[in-house]
């Protein structure tokens, strides 16, 4: 069988309501609907879809207000995408909430095996903390998740960026246990990039380990952006994004955000 690209889509940071017509109540001088501008998103990314796209990740904060209610919006609004859906907690959300309101074409942190590919899916979230954590527990399951399929590409997607993106205020909240996620990496040379949400911004890095340089993803939010690089917390602008991923045969990773344009 002739092997082609796969494509993902990834989302993230929707801060959903229970109800469309509540706007972000953080937000000072604009006006954002995040249930609204969430179905934006997945509108455009229906007329984008192609036939190689596998799935939709959503890298987590799926809700604002973390209530039963916020996530059977949420639900709603997922399920109406004609792929599965695949989510992660952030520091907004309530696991045990989301795993028991969000169902249908909905998977919790469920690895995707793909042609040649695996997509493993981290709870970098804790309960009542801002910043990212991983247990030591977490970090053998990732272990044991790479070494079963050493032959198939690899691509992690967890909520908080486990590299340092300058902007102190924002560092304060990555992943705690970033060294010991990179030591685990290191030793799986088949891990092509990783994906993060959180920054509520587009970003790009990477990590040098095991002898190989480890691109580092940072994907917009559904809502509103921030500022990076400044001492405190600034929004940037309302654009919504999504980011699209294209991952080929020979391990080759291209990916690329894409912004809504909204209406004059
Ligand atoms: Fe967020």
């Amino acid at each position: 069988m002739k092997k082609s690209a796969l494509r993902l889509f990834q989302i993230t940071d929707s801060h959903c309501y229970s109800v469309d017509d509540r706007p972000l109540e953080w937000l000072k001088d604009q006006t954002v609907y995040p249930n609204q501008t969430l179905q934006s998103v997945l509108a455009a990314l229906r007329t984008n879809q192609q036939p190689e796209h596998a799935a939709v990740i959503v890298s987590g904060d799926l809700v604002q207000e973390e209530t039963a209610a916020s996530y059977q919006r949420c639900n709603q609004i997922l399920n109406t995408f004609p792929l599965p859906v695949h989510v992660i907690p952030g520091n907004h959300d309530v696991p045990e909430l989301m795993q028991a309101n969000l169902n249908g074409n909905i998977r919790y942190c469920e690895p995707i095996q793909l042609e040649g590919w695996q997509i493993i899916l981290l709870d970098s979230s804790e309960t009542d903390r801002e910043e990212g954590h991983l247990s030591g527990q977490q970090l053998a399951d990732l272990r044991q998740q790479l070494g079963v399929y050493p032959e198939k590409h690899a691509l992690i997607f967890l909520h908080h960026h486990p590299v340092l993106v300058n902007s102190p205020w924002m560092d304060s909240m990555r992943l705690q246990e970033a060294e010991a996620f990179w030591d685990v990496v290191a030793d799986f040379p088949q891990v092509k990039a990783v994906f993060c949400g959180h920054l509520h911004q587009e970003f790009i890095g990477s990590a040098c380990v095991g002898g190989q340089v480890v691109p580092v993803y940072g994907t917009p939010a559904t809502c509103v952006q921030l500022k990076l690089h400044t001492p405190t917390y600034m929004l940037d602008h309302i654009r919504p994004a999504w980011r699209d991923i294209v991952l080929y045969p020979d391990g080759t990773v291209e990916t690329q955000v894409h912004y809504l344009t909204l209406p004059a």
